[in-house]
C-alpha cells in the first residue's frame, strides 16, 4: 500500500496559492490537502477549502499559542506536513519543533531581499518599487522560529520594470506562485 502524505495548509486571506495546492493534489494519489487552518473568521480561504471539500478549521490568535489545542488538531487530520500559504501569523516554537522540516512557507520576494517581519502582501512589492529592484520573485523556504529565514528550497525571479507599480508586481509574483508552488511542495514531500 502506498504511504499517504497528509498536508495541511494555513492561510489568512483569500487563499488563490491554497486554491492552486488544492487544484493540484485534488486526485494526487500519495498526497492529500487534508485540512485547513485559518487565523481569520471571515478568510477567503474557506469558501476554497468548502469547494474542494476540504475540511478548515478556524482558530483565533491566542490559541495558536495553546500547543494542545493545535496538536491535536493536527494529529486528528494525521497531518505530516505544513504548508504555509498567506498566513500572517508567527509559527509557535512548539509547531516549529514537532514539524522540523515539515513546515514550508512562500515569500513574495528574492529572500533575503524585503524579508522580514512586516514583510507580507502589498508592503513587499511597495518596497520593491521604492528601492527601484530591477529584480523580484518568490522564495520557497523551510519555516523556522524567525519570519522569513529557513533554508531556501526553490527561488523564482521575475524582472521590474520601471513603469511597474506595486499592484503589476503583485500579479506577476502570484503567477509564479500558483505555477511553482504545488510541484516543489510535491518534490519535497517526496525528499
Ligand atoms: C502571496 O503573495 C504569498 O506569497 C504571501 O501572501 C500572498 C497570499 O496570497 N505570503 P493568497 O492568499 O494565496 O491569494
Amino acid at each position: 500500500m502506498t504511504q499517504q502524505t497528509n498536508i495541511a495548509i494555513f492561510a489568512s486571506g483569500g487563499g488563490s496559492n491554497a486554491e492552486a495546492l488544492m487544484t493540484y493534489f485534488a486526485n494526487h494519489e500519495k498526497i492529500k490537502i487534508a485540512l485547513v487552518i485559518t487565523n481569520v473568521e471571515s478568510a477567503g480561504v474557506i469558501a476554497k477549502a468548502y469547494k474542494f471539500g476540504i475540511p478548515s478549521r478556524f482558530i483565533a490568535k491566542k490559541d495558536f499559542l495553546d500547543a494542545e489545542i493545535v496538536s491535536t488538531l493536527l494529529s486528528d487530520f494525521k497531518i505530516n506536513y505544513i504548508v504555509l500559504a498567506g498566513f500572517l501569523l508567527l509559527i509557535p516554537a512548539y509547531l516549529i519543533n514537532a514539524f522540523e522540516r515539515r513546515i514550508v512557507n512562500i515569500h513574495p520576494a528574492l529572500l533575503p531581499a524585503f524579508g522580514g517581519k512586516g514583510m507580507y502582501g502589498a508592503n513587499v512589492h511597495k518596497s520593491v518599487v521604492a528601492a527601484k529592484a530591477k529584480m523580484t520573485g518568490i522564495t520557497i523556504h523551510y519555516c523556522n522560529a524567525d519570519y522569513d529565514e529557513g533554508s531556501i528550497i526553490f527561488q523564482a525571479a521575475s524582472k521590474v520594470f520601471e513603469t511597474d507599480t506595486a499592484e503589476d508586481i503583485a500579479h506577476k509574483v502570484l503567477k509564479l506562485e500558483h505555477a511553482y508552488y504545488p510541484p516543489t511542495i510535491e518534490r519535497v514531500v517526496n525528499l
